[in-house]
Formats: structure tokens, sequence, C-alpha cells
């Protein structure tokens, strides 16, 4: 199939940036969306143009850096699929695709689709390390782990960072990766010394980056590709109160 493709191009991070449309030709329904791309560049390449920059690592779902808008949706139209593994199927003959970078202040563009989240490491960062022995693997029931509470953090461990509830959020805010990244460990045994002393500190380092807080929009969720609910936004509130409320002045403070 044919496509009028309209790219987001921009050369560095002060540049301003423009969209460029972009024919692509012999497009193949199998192909993936990021497939698609590699056609296109190598297209640009041989006819001496500057190649689309766009970021991607496994292509399987699972590094969360492929992230980008298409038609002004995180990751494309499909519900829980990454632009990865986002095919061209899902498109017809003659469509025109709009595809642009994540636009928040915390996800500067550094070239073309390509934005940085390192905002996202340094939240993780900012939780710091549990103090119980992880060591070598436990006997599975050494630890015993409630059914309820063991599967709320596997499915809040499925984020996989990619920001695509940032991009959907009116208020840019990372309040759901960082409520998935909370709460995977606040929900079992092992995450119980710091609990409180972690979500203030990812919280406040949350806001430091920039990010807007949650007015409870819900798109976050809808945009996520790994289905992660806007109801671990309200654990972490929840655990956001208890430690507010009983951390000391220095914890707060995030000394
Ligand atoms: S390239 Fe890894 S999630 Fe898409």
């Amino acid at each position: 199939m044919k496509l009028k493709l309209n790219v987001w191009r921009q050369t560095s991070p002060s540049d301003t940036g423009r969209f460029e449309t972009i024919q692509a030709d012999d497009v193949s329904e199998h192909m993936s969306f990021l497939e698609m791309l590699d056609v296109v560049n190598e297209k640009m390449i041989v006819e001496g143009k500057e190649p689309i920059a766009f970021d991607h690592d496994c292509r399987e779902g699972i590094c969360g850096t492929c992230g980008m808008m298409i038609n002004g949706v995180p990751h494309g139209p499909r519900s829980m699929t990454t632009a990865c593994q986002l095919h061209m199927r899902s498109f017809k003959d003659g469509d025109e695709i709009w595809i642009e970078p994540w636009r928040a202040n915390a996800f500067p563009v550094l070239k073309d689709l390509v934005v940085d989240r390192t905002a996202f490491d340094r939240i993780i960062q900012s939780g710091g390390y549990i103090s119980v022995r992880t060591g070598s693997a436990n006997e599975a029931n050494a630890t015993p782990i409630e059914k309820d509470a063991a599967d709320e953090a596997f499915d809040a461990a499925a984020c996989i960072g990619c920001g695509a509830c940032v991009a959907a959020c009116p208020n840019a805010s990372g309040m759901l990766f960082t409520a998935a990244k909370v709460t995977h460990l606040a929900r079992v045994p092992q995450g119980q010394p710091e609990r409180d002393s972690r979500v203030l500190r990812m919280v406040q380092a949350h806001d430091d980056e920039g990010f807007g807080n949650c007015t409870n929009h819900g798109a976050c969720q809808i945009a996520c590709p790994k289905g992660i609910s806007v109801d671990y936004i309200a654990q972490l509130n929840r655990d956001l109160f208890r430690a507010t409320i009983s951390a000391k002045p220095e914890v707060v403070a995030g000394d």
C-alpha cells in the first residue's frame, strides 16, 4: 500500500522542528510500524537524505523505548500495543499518518522522534535500594505473600516505562509510572522497610523533574500498552498520605 507520512523532524533539542511529508510506497501490511520506518529510512539514505531518528531496542513490546505519537495517539491506534508491535494492517492504502515524538517538558526532544526519558530513571533511582537480603533465589514458600498482593505487585511491575502515560496526559503527569514503580515494591514484604521513605522520595523526584500532577483524567490508563490501572495512583496516594503524616521531617524534606 501507499502511505503519506507527516513526520516530525528536529535536528537537536534547540531546533524548533517541523513536519516533513514523506511518501511511503510498497508498504506491506505484514510490516511492523518500525519496519515500515526502516524501509523509508533505507530509501532516504540511498537518496542522500537524513534518515528519521527513532528509538527502539527489543521490538517485542518489552523495553519501552519505541514510544511515539501516531495520529495523535501514544503508540498508535491499537490498545495494549507498543509502536513496535503495531502492524501496518492497522492502516489502509492511501492513509495519511502523522508521526510525532512524546510532547512533555520532562521529555525534551533530542532528535526527530527521540526524546530524553532519563527523568524516569532518576525517579527510580530516588527510590533507593531495599535493605532486605535478596541474594540468591529463596525457596518459593520461604516468604509467604498473599495471592492478591502478589498479583497486584506483578501487574504493577509490568510497566515498561515507555512514557505513553505522560504523552497522553493533558498535564504531562508521570503519576501512573511512579505509582507502578512504588506499588510493585509496596505490595510485597521485601518492600516494607523503606516503604514510607521510598514513596516520599519518588513523588518528590517526579515533581522535581517537571511532570505535572494527576487530576484524574484517566488518559494514562487508556494509553498504557501494558494495561497499568489508575488504581495504582490511588494506592500511591494512600501510601503518600500515610508516609507524610508519619515520616520524620528530614525524610519529608528529601535529605
Ligand atoms: S522496541 Fe522495545 S517496546 Fe518497542
